[in-house]
């Protein structure tokens, strides 16, 4: 019996090394798709990634995502299933978290709950991790609510912080930690999800 793919949106702005990391980690499973990369930064290194899979992509503006319907027709029109936030900065709007409940992760470059929040993202964590001496950091993948960086945490792993440490050698320290995980993570969430 053959069954359904689940289907993905990536959200993402930035330069997009997770959504690369997604998309080849799942591109021989039949069971995945990837079959929207979501947008809000014009020129965002993610939209190149896309392009390079032929993978959709929308590059959403403000007040149609807040005001408006929160482009939830292009995510039906996409039969999306899971909503993956990699380097995605925009909170999601209610609309969007009452419409896929459960069914949008997130990543943070942190341990949360510690150094989450509004303007915690990217080089920010790092410097506050660091500025206050902790002796680890790690990433957080976490189911997303209406509040930044706070729903259920699915999985944490750490790393440890040397005296040597600067934000460049401990962004890539997460970064590896963050390609390692998070593929499998989501591999593991959707063998528990059915299609919609
Ligand atoms: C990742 O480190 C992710 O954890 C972080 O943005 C980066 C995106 O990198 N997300 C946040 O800070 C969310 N608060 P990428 O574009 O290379 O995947």
């Amino acid at each position: 019996m053959t069954s359904k793919p689940v289907h993905i949106a990536i959200f993402a702005s930035g330069a997009g090394s997770n959504a690369r990391r997604i998309i080849e980690y799942f591109k021989e499973d039949p069971g995945v798709e990837i079959s929207l990369v979501v947008c809000n930064k014009p020129g965002a290194g993610v939209l190149q990634v896309a392009s390079d899979h032929h993978i959709p992509a929308v590059l959403i503006e403000r007040d149609r995502f807040f005001k408006g319907d929160g482009y939830l027709p292009d995510l039906e029109k996409h039969r999306v299933d899971l909503l993956v936030l990699a380097g995605f900065l925009w909170k999601v709007p209610e609309k969007i978290i009452q419409a896929y409940p459960g069914k949008i992760i997130n990543i943070h470059p942190a341990l949360l709950p510690a150094y989450g929040g509004k303007g915690m993202y990217g080089h920010y964590v790092h410097e506050a991790v660091l500025a206050n001496r902790e002796p680890l950091s790690g990433i957080t993948i976490h189911y997303v609510d209406e509040h930044y960086d706070h729903g259920d945490t699915i999985f944490q792993a750490t790393c440890r912080i040397e005296e040597n440490d600067t934000v460049e050698s401990l962004s890539q320290k997460i970064q590896q930690l963050e390609h390692a995980h998070y593929p499998e993570v989501i591999a593991g969430i959707i063998k528990k999800q059915k299609p919609r």
